[in-house]
């Protein structure tokens, strides 16, 4: 059975003395190891310290970066390897989030690098899929998030793929405060299984967590995770506050 994943990506938000209080505000039921629900929170490189800091321990949130580059040092100004996040304890990075694909001109073979370099050091990616609106008006958006999943995760062993995490994030849902119906969401996650099980065989497919991205929030999130194929969430603006942070990881749990 897979478990649910509710992952805040915090992108450009909470610095390190803002990250510590998020941990200080924590409610500990939360931070309970809790069967079937793993949470994790993915603040800007330069806030992970003071979250490892702050986080106390015993703690089972855990704790991951939005990016990484694919080589392991070198002159690459401005970039983080997974060495680093390593030294760190990063357990999940995000990759190929739709802002990366857009703002930073990341394409589908960068992104495979990538997920390609943190399965090699240990890193579980979490490999960001989605199509904008006009590519859902004009019914392109199976094809689109058939290319990005194909391209993201090409030449991966089944048993690497077995590792992997998916976000389905329509990018018309992210910070929109439009949110992908329940049916729309399975659909396309349905999809993406099938596309998994072409790839890397149904055994596989079935072990990979697919989450839903794109204005999750706890008015939501239940309707949203009752989906056979919804497997959690990769939230933004709603994983910025402990309190509501904590409402999704209780709500993923009493999911069944
Ligand atoms: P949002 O962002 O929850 O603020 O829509 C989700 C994401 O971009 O990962």
């Amino acid at each position: 059975m897979r478990s649910f994943l509710i992952a805040g990506n915090w992108k450009m938000n909470m610095g390190p003395k803002e990250t510590a209080d998020f941990f200080g505000q924590l409610d500990d039921a939360v931070q309970q190891e809790k069967p079937g629900v793993e949470a994790a929170v993915c603040p800007p490189f330069i806030s992970l310290p003071a979250a490892f800091e702050a986080r106390k321990p015993g703690s089972a949130v855990k704790i991951g970066a939005q990016n990484v580059h694919f080589e392991d040092n070198g002159a690459f100004t401005g970039e983080v390897s997974t060495t680093m996040l390593n030294e760190l304890g990063c357990d999940f990075v995000i990759l190929g989030h739709s802002e990366r694909r857009e703002y930073f001109g990341e394409d589908d073979a960068i992104i495979n690098k990538k997920v390609k370099k943190a399965l090699a050091d240990g890193i579980t990616p979490i490999v960001c899929v989605g199509e904008v609106l006009d590519e859902r008006k004009s019914n392109r958006h199976f094809d689109v998030v058939k290319t990005q999943t194909t391209g993201s995760l090409a030449g991966l062993s089944a048993s690497d793929a077995g590792k992997i995490v998916i976000a389905y994030e329509p990018v018309w849902a992210i910070g929109t405060g439009e949110t992908a119906s329940p049916e729309q969401a399975q659909e396309m996650h349905a999809f993406i299984r099938k596309e998994l099980t072409g790839l890397f065989g149904q055994d596989v497919a079935d072990t990979i967590r697919i989450l839903y991205g794109g204005s999750m929030k706890p008015d939501n999130a239940g309707e949203l995770m009752q989906n056979p194929d919804v497997d959690g969430g990769l939230i933004g603006g709603a994983s910025l506050k402990a309190d509501s942070f904590a409402k999704l990881v209780s709500i993923a749990a009493e999911q069944k």
